[in-house]
This record gives structure tokens, sequence and C-alpha cells, in this order.
């Protein structure tokens, strides 16, 4: 109640003996307030001392107690205060009137003492009943409003009631154009509202509250994108018809985090295992050279000083030097572990051709290939990781010589040019077999190979590597017979900033 826990009651009456009659039978419980004419009371009840109830008289001279009435009821601050009209006028057409301008109640006069009592208290009670669940409608609307996940409400129909504003951001739609929609159109597996469906089922039970169902359907937003989403349905009577309440969870951003982290899982395994296909590779290729210089060398032995071909000292040189190429490989790939990216640095590219040519230039010499090198790009400023672009070299000048093991002209050319001013582009040319139809396709997938000795993952770390490195690899057949590998990379271009 207002202001203190006695109610307040203003009498508003032109006769001053009604007041008083009044006023005497109303002063043991309430607190009393009193104007003899229409303007007056309107007054007072506008004022800071608001009335719990209105005890108003119909026949005035000036306002009478209609027009009274209806300017109480067109101001906020007063219109919900309840009024009783008190009449001499016993005209079921004037009670009518006064009712449909917001009259809580009449009160014929002579007014009975015990009848003005229970009519007054009976709507003080109702006025504090209305109070408190406005309050509580508006707290329950502010939950709604307030929740992180959309709460909608349907009727039997499934036409949409009500949306919180979580459930109007989730959807994308405004408020105005969504109330209204059928449930199907945001919902599509609950367009359905037959008995036998989902929503149809939860309709058919019996009670007035189901119990709740969790699912997990798709949503569809205002442009037709759909969206996945968790359900959870009830069932609510009101007025005498049942509602349907839905609450909704986006699960968009849940099922994108998922799918990251096994993004993620997949992508490590699949690191870990090129690191260790990848060091198995590497390892193995200078292995096998040195088997081989160390037999060499163990033939020159048993072999008369006078008749050897070559030094023993030289063959075990070879040795070592492929030996010691397999602990720089580790000793990498440790640094690879640790770092996980390449480790570029400004590179000139020539160089790092010269250099890989240089270190396979024992073994070509040895396999009769005769290699050009023809380095006309103007420019070979690169970003790159020395070693790795090497290594890239290395496997194909390899598989060139491989593959002109058998031909009779033994040509390797390696060729640099550039593309527009930002790529740089490096053909490794041969005269060999070409590329055999069988492994044409899948070059590039680690294990494709034709070779008998073959681990068939050189292309595959190449193309890794390049791709690192932000370039391409391809692999066409050369006009002369053999094989084309191109790869490209991009050049630190003169005055562009560099991202290293
Ligand atoms: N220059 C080339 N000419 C013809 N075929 C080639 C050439 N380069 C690669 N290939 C074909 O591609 C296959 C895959 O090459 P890749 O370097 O990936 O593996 P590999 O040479 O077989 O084995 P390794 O893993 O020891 O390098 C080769 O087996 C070969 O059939
Ligand atoms: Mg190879």
């Amino acid at each position: 109640m207002r202001n203190s826990t006695v109610p307040t009651i203003l009498i508003i009456d032109d006769s001053p003996a009604i007041i008083e009659g009044l006023r005497a039978i109303l002063r043991p419980q309430y607190r009393v307030l009193a104007a003899r004419s229409g303007e007056d009371g309107i007054r007072i009840a506008q004022s800071r001392n608001k009335p719990n109830l209105i005890l108003l008289d119909v026949v005035m001279p000036g306002l009478d107690g209609h027009a009274v009435l209806a300017a109480l009821r067109e101001n906020p601050e007063t219109s919900a205060i309840p009024v009783v009209l008190l009449t001499a006028l016993a005209g079921a057409a004037d009670e009518e009137r006064g009712f449909e301008f917001g009259a809580a109640d009449y009160i014929s006069k002579p007014i009975k003492p015990a009848v003005l009592v229970a009519r007054v208290r009976a709507h003080l009670q109702l006025a504090a009943r209305a109070v408190q669940l406005a309050a509580n409608e508006e707290r329950l609307r502010a939950v709604v409003e307030g929740a992180i996940d959309a709460i909608l409400t349907f009727d039997s129909a499934g036409k949409l009631q009500s949306i919180n504003a979580a459930g109007v951001t989730m959807f994308g739609y405004r408020q105005t154009e969504i109330l209204e929609r059928p449930l199907g159109s945001l919902v599509p597996e609950l367009a359905d509202t037959e008995p036998g469906s989902i929503i149809g089922d939860c309709f058919q039970s019996n009670g007035p509250v189901a119990g709740r169902q969790r699912l997990e359907v798709q949503g569809r937003r205002k442009n037709g994108s759909l969206f996945p989403l968790e359900l959870g349905l009830s069932k609510a009577r009101n007025h005498d018809a049942d509602l349907f309440i839905l609450f909704a969870r986006d699960l968009t951003a849940q099922r994108n985090a998922e799918a990251n982290v096994e993004r993620l899982g997949r992508e490590r395994l699949t690191a870990i295992g090129g690191m260790a296909v990848t060091l198995a590779h590497e390892i193995n290729q200078p292995f096998l050279a040195s088997i081989a210089y160390l037999n060499t060398a163990r033939q020159l032995l048993a072999t008369p000083m006078e008749q050897r071909c070559a030094s023993v000292e030289q063959s075990l040189d070879l040795a070592a030097s492929q030996l010691l190429r397999a602990g720089q490989i580790i000793g990498h790939l440790r640094e690879f572990a640790s770092s996980g990216e390449p480790n570029k640095t400004f590179q000139n590219l020539h160089e790092l051709i010269r250099e890989a040519h240089n270190f396979m230039l024992e073994s070509l010499v040895r396999a009769n290939v005769e290699t050009t090198l023809c380095l006309d790009a103007r420019i070979d400023l690169a970003l790159a990781d020395k070693f790795q672009i090497k290594q890239v070299l290395t496997n194909l000048i390899r598989n060139a010589s491989d593959a002109m093991s058998t031909s009779l002209k033994r040509e390797l050319k390696i060729t640099t040019s550039l593309i527009g001013d930002e790529m740089f582009r490096i053909d490794v040319v041969d005269t060999g077999s070409g590329i055999s139809p069988e492994v044409e396709a899948r070059l590039f997938e680690p294990f494709v190979t034709s070779k008998e000795y073959g681990m068939g993952v050189g292309l595959a770390i190449s193309r890794a590597i390049v791709e690192a490195h932000y370039g391409e690899i391809w692999v066409d057949q050369s006009p002369g017979g053999g094989a084309i590998v191109s790869f490209t990379l991009p050049l630190v271009v003169q005055g562009a900033p560099v991202n290293a």
C-alpha cells in the first residue's frame, strides 16, 4: 500500500452529510480524504498523496461522477485507482455507463455500512493483487528478455505468439515481422503439428504441463541459412488454450569450436606423420649413398693399388660427407619440430640452386648426366628456408637423374625466370622416360612411386615445402621427351613491406 500500511480512501461527494456519514464508517480502518466537487477530487487524486480507492458520487453540480471518472481514467497517474460509484439512481443503463467508464463497482444510496466496508475491503485487496501481478509480470518479462537462449511461444496452430530479444537476433527477423509466423518456417523439422508428430504429441499429452523434451534440430534464419539448434519443449495452458513453449540454443559457435578442435587434431597428426616420413626419407638417401661409397671403398681396398680407378680416401670422404648430411637433416628436423615453421631468411635463389647442384654433382657425373644451368632470372632475392629449398632442389635433381638412368641422352637443365615482378620460377628439365601414366595423377601424394627402391615421398615433401613458402609446384611432359618439374617462390619485392 502507498506511503503507509493504512490505505487511503478519497470520498468525492457534494453533500457534507454523506461525507461525514461515510467518514464515520471508514475512519476506524482507513485514512479518509474528502472533496466536495469533482474538480477538487481530481486534484487530490493526482497529488502526491494518492488514494488507494475512490468513492465517487454520480450526481454532482459541475463535473458529475461520470465526467470525473473519465478524467481519472485518462490520466496514467490515476487510471489504476479503483473507483466505486455511489448513486441513488438505480437504472441499469446508468450502471452500464459507469462500468464503461471503468468503474470498479456501484453502491446504491442509502448506503448500508456493512456493504460499504465489505466492498471497500474487496476492491482494496483486488487492487493490491493487481499491483503484485504487474510486478511479477515485469520480473518474468525481464527474465525472459534477458535470457541468453531464445524463448518462443506458439499457439496450438503452431503460430508464433511471443519471442524474446535473443530469439529475434537468432532467427534474424525484426520483432514485427516474426510474430504469427508458423513454427515450420523457423524450425522446418517441426512443421508438422498433427498427432503423431513431435509437436502434435506434445499437445496431445495430458495435464496442463507436458514433460520437457530435448531435441537437436536445424533452425532456419530469415536469409534461409540453416544452423544447428538445441531445443527444449514444454507446454502450458493459457486462457483455456494450450501454449507451446520452445527454448532454443544456437549451437553454431559450439559446433565450429568442436570442428576446429577436430581439424587441429587431424592436422597435428598429419604433421607428425609427415615429419616422420620426411625424416625417414631424407635420412635414407644419404645412408644409401654412404653405403654405396663404403662398398666402393671396400672393393678398392681389395683391388691392387695400381689397378684402382679411384682412391679409397676419396670414397671414404664421400661416404663421410653423406653421413654428415644425414646429421644435418636430423639437426634441422629438430629445429623444425621446435619452431614448426620454415626458418625464412633472405636468400639468393641462384646461389641455392648452384649449391644444390654442387652437392649432387658427384652422383650426376657417376650417372653420366650432363647439366646445364640457365639462371637467367633478373632478380632472385626471396625469403626462404635455405635448407628446405635445397631439399626440394636435390629431390627434383635426383628424380630427374633416376628418370634418365635408361636414356641414351642424359641432359639435365635447370632454368630460372620471372612471372611478373613478384614470382620466381624454377624449371628442372630432363630427357628421361617422362612421367609414367600410372603415377601421373597422384605424383604429389606420399608413397606414390614407380621405383623399386623409391619411397615415393620426394615430391610430397617438396610440395609441402614449396606451399609453406607460398609457392606452387607442378609437373609437365617436356617437348623433347622427359619431364619438366617446375615450382615458384615469391620474390622480395623492392619497397614492399616484408612479412617473414
Ligand atoms: N623427372 C621425372 N621423370 C619421370 N618420372 C618422375 C620424375 N619425377 C618424379 N617422377 C615420378 O614420380 C614418382 C614419385 O616421385 P617421388 O620423388 O615423390 O618419389 P620417388 O622418387 O619414387 O621416391 P623417393 O621418395 O625416394 O623420392 C616417381 O616414382 C616417378 O615415377
Ligand atoms: Mg624422388
